[in-house]
This record gives C-alpha cells, structure tokens and sequence, in this order.
C-alpha cells in the first residue's frame, strides 16, 4: 500500500471503516439472533430469507476483504507501533502506562476473536444441516442446531468467554474508529464514548442471551 492509505493515518483509517464494517454487522446479526425468541419457525425463515437471494454473495465478499484489510492494518500498525520504542514505554508522571490494559491487548484479543470467528463458521455455517418445513417451504433447521449446541456446557464457557473479549475488543475499536475518523475532536467526545460502550454492551447482552437460555431451558 502506498501513498494517504499506507500511511499510518491512512492504515489507521482503513483500521477503523473495515472495523465499523463489522460492527455493523455483528449488531444485524444478533438483533436477527434474537428471533430465536420469538419461535424456531422465525429464526429459520429469516434464516432462510437471507440466504436465499444473491445478496448474500456480496454481503460475505464484503466481510471477507473488510476482515483481510483489518488484519493487515492491525499487523502492521502493530509491527509498527512495537518498533516505535519511545512510544511503547511511554509513561505517566507517575509511573503507570497511559493506555489501558484493554488497548494494550487489542492484537492478543483480536487473535482470539479470528479463531472464535472460524471455529463459530464450522460450528454453525458448516456445522449438522438439520432441515425443516415452515408452511410448506423446506429449509435448514438452525434453531435446532443452537440449541444443540448450547445445551452442551463446554460450548456455552467458550462462547462466554469469546463474547465477553469480544466486547472490550468492540468497545475500544469502535471508540477508536470515532476517534481516526476525526469525530472525538469537541463537545461530542463524551457522546461518542458513551455510544461506543452502550452499543458494546447491547450487542454482547443480546449475544449471551442467546447461549444462557438454550443451556438453562434445557435444565
Ligand atoms: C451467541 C452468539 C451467536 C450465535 C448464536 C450465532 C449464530 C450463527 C448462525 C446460526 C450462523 C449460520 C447462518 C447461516 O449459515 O445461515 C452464523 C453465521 C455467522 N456468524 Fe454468528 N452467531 C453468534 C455470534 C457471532 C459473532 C460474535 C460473530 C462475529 C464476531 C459472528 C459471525 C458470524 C459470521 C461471519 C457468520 C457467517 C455469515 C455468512 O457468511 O452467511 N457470529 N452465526
């Protein structure tokens, strides 16, 4: 990469929109999850509605290069950030890091998030193609393979874990988005961190919904 978009800005603005691309997504896709509440037969046709058009294509061709492009930057800036010796030991006058053990991780977290993210495609995307009739259209049985699942505890501690880091990981990503794309400059900075925390907090509660009422109404 070259010129504004292999600069250090530039790769942290790339860092930023491809992050914010998968916030977004990760948002559609537990307020979706949610359906689960509402019956199987709902979960499933919208399930089945998503996959069905050509949309689908394009929506996975956006995550894949938005997930590469976002690896890449993190290495880099990272590889970047570690040979930039000053800045790495920067200290406070009174001896502590300035930045936050969450900002410090944000490479070990976003590690564990990619291998989550695999195993989560082999679990479910590629996992038991259960199939199931909804008013006559046949199409894969998803709710049953959560519940299947989640009535397994080793499943439910993994997911716990994974989401609750995935969390913090959102939380400090997306606040730090806001702050390459230039909005934490001004009055606004404590709204854009009072966002980025509330949005974390939303997408993780409806995501360990999800785990917790499987395992416990199987009890
Ligand atoms: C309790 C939490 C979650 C549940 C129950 C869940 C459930 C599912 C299910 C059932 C699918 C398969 C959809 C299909 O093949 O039609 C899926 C796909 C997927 N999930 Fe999750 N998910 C959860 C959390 C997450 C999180 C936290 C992420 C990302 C960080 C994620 C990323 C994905 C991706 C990328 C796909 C593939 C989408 C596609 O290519 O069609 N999921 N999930």
């Amino acid at each position: 990469m070259s010129g504004f978009l292999g600069s250090t800005v530039g790769k942290k603005y790339l860092m930023g929109i491809t992050g914010l691309i998968w916030a977004g997504f990760v948002l559609a896709h537990m307020a979706g999850n949610l359906l689960i509440f509402v019956s199987h037969d709902a979960y499933n046709s919208y399930g089945h509605a998503l996959t069905s058009g050509n949309i689908i294509y394009v929506a996975e061709a956006v995550l894949v290069l938005a997930l590469i492009v976002h690896v890449y930057t993190a290495i880099s800036l990272t590889i970047a950030n570690r040979s930039a010796k000053d800045q790495r030991y920067a200290v406070t006058a009174s001896g502590k890091k300035k930045t936050s053990l969450a900002s410090r991780t944000m490479a070990v977290q976003g590690s564990l998030i990619l291998v989550f993210i695999i195993l989560h495609l082999i679990t479910f995307k590629y996992g038991t193609h259960y199939t199931t009739n909804v008013h006559g259209v046949e199409m894969r049985d998803l709710a049953r393979l959560m519940v299947e699942v989640f009535q397994q505890p080793g499943y439910v501690v993994w997911y716990f874990i994974a989401l609750i880091l995935l969390g913090f990981h959102l939380k400090h990503g997306v606040n730090s988005s806001f702050q390459s794309l230039g909005l934490m400059e001004g009055t606004y900075r404590n709204t854009w961190k009072k966002l980025s925390i509330a949005y974390a907090v939303v997408v993780i509660a409806g995501f360990l919904s999800q785990p917790a009422y499987c395992f416990l109404a199987a009890q």
